[in-house]
């Protein structure tokens, strides 16, 4: 089966096998048969943070699962949608209903499955900001279970499903918590500035402003290939902070919960020059030099290629590491 419509790279992939599981029935159905006959498996939502090779072993299972379910307690909202709900789709919903808590998260590619394993964020909120518990398949177990917000140990683009235990928990639903009063998050510098004039403004302002900043600096993946960033933005020590502002003193940096300070890795990859820089099929994005984008043809060794030359040109200027944020499978 072809996944070249399934990844937004675009990348021409062909998988084994390829399943889609609507209920969390025939998941369970599926892991057993796994247990009996091992394979590979790759739980596809949106396909928007994965690099994959050209032929994918064993079986992909695309996550379908549908669900909207609410129930209100006082102002909170609390909302359970299935892993195969659209990302932006469920945010849009949320606010035609007049639940509030999502809208800087607008326009990011990919399913609500697939939200909690990298934390998805944007413009000063993160998924764990308004997420409750996550309805998980537990493979180890072999049952279904409710984790809690706390039990998914959430940080900067990372998760229990992530890197604490990755491949133990397939993600079967997410329940948010959300509010019927407006609490607007629109210090985030891009965002004020799009808001500028509009004071104390709506969460339905805040989310035409996301939209609107992501449309101007992000690629959407149907015109052109791309898994949104390609790096994390780098934290590195207030001392090599302080050293590195003495070498470069527009550096673009914040300060960053762990005590160091966060980079811009986009700054970073412009100031080697590289923005809009291409490689063959592939390069960065010429309004986004953290975007690596497929002009057409290319394929994982070509972003890779690429990725490590922006790796080494960044490690020799500045002596920061990059890491790749999307996954590489197999
Ligand atoms: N910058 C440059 N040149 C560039 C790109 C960025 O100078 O080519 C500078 C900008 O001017 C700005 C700073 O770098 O001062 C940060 O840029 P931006 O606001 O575009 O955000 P980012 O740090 O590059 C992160 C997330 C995005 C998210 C935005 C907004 C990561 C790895 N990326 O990007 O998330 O949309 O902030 O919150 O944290 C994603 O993860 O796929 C993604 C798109």
């Amino acid at each position: 089966a072809s996944l070249t419509g399934l990844n937004t790279f675009g990348f021409d992939v062909v998988a084994d096998q390829l399943v889609s599981i609507t209920d969390t029935e025939q998941l369970a159905q599926l892991m057993r048969q796994l247990e009996v006959d091992p394979q590979p498996l790759l739980v596809l939502g949106g396909g928007s943070n994965l690099v994959l090779s050209r032929r994918i072993p064993g079986v992909v299972a695309r996550m379908a699962i549908r669900r909207w379910e609410s129930r209100t307690e006082g102002d909170e909202v609390l909302l359970w949608v299935g892993a195969g709900e659209g990302w932006h789709e469920t945010v849009e919903r949320t606010l035609q209903q007049g639940w509030y808590g999502l809208e800087n998260l607008a326009l990011i590619p990919g399913t609500v499955g697939a939200a909690p394993v990298q934390n998805i964020g944007a413009y000063g909120v993160e998924l764990k900001d308004c997420l409750n518990r996550v309805e998980v398949y537990d493979r180890q177990e072999q049952r279904l279970r409710l984790l809690e917000a706390e039990a998914c140990n959430f940080a900067y683009r990372d998760s229990l499903f992530k890197s604490g235990e990755p491949g133990r928990y397939i993600i079967t639903a997410v329940e948010f918590r959300l509010s019927t009063k407006a609490q607007v998050k629109s210090g985030y510098a891009a965002l004020r500035a799009e808001l500028e004039g509009q004071d104390d403004p709506a969460p339905e302002q805040v989310f035409a402003a996301v939209c609107r900043v992501r449309q101007r600096k992000l690629p959407a993946p149907e015109r052109l290939g791309n898994a949104g960033s390609f790096f994390k933005n780098p934290v590195i020590s207030t001392a090599q902070c302080h050293r590195l502002r003495e070498q470069e003193p527009d550096l673009v940096f914040y300060p960053d919960p762990s005590g160091g300070c966060k980079l811009a890795a986009g700054w970073l990859i412009d100031r080697c020059g590289l923005k809009g820089y291409r490689q063959g099929a592939v390069g960065t994005y010429p309004e986004q030099a953290l975007v690596l984008v497929n002009w057409g043809g290319g394929d994982r060794a070509a972003i890779e290629g690429l990725a490590g030359y922006i790796q080494q040109q960044v490690k020799r200027r500045f002596d920061v590491e990059l890491e790749p944020e999307p996954r590489f499978y197999p």
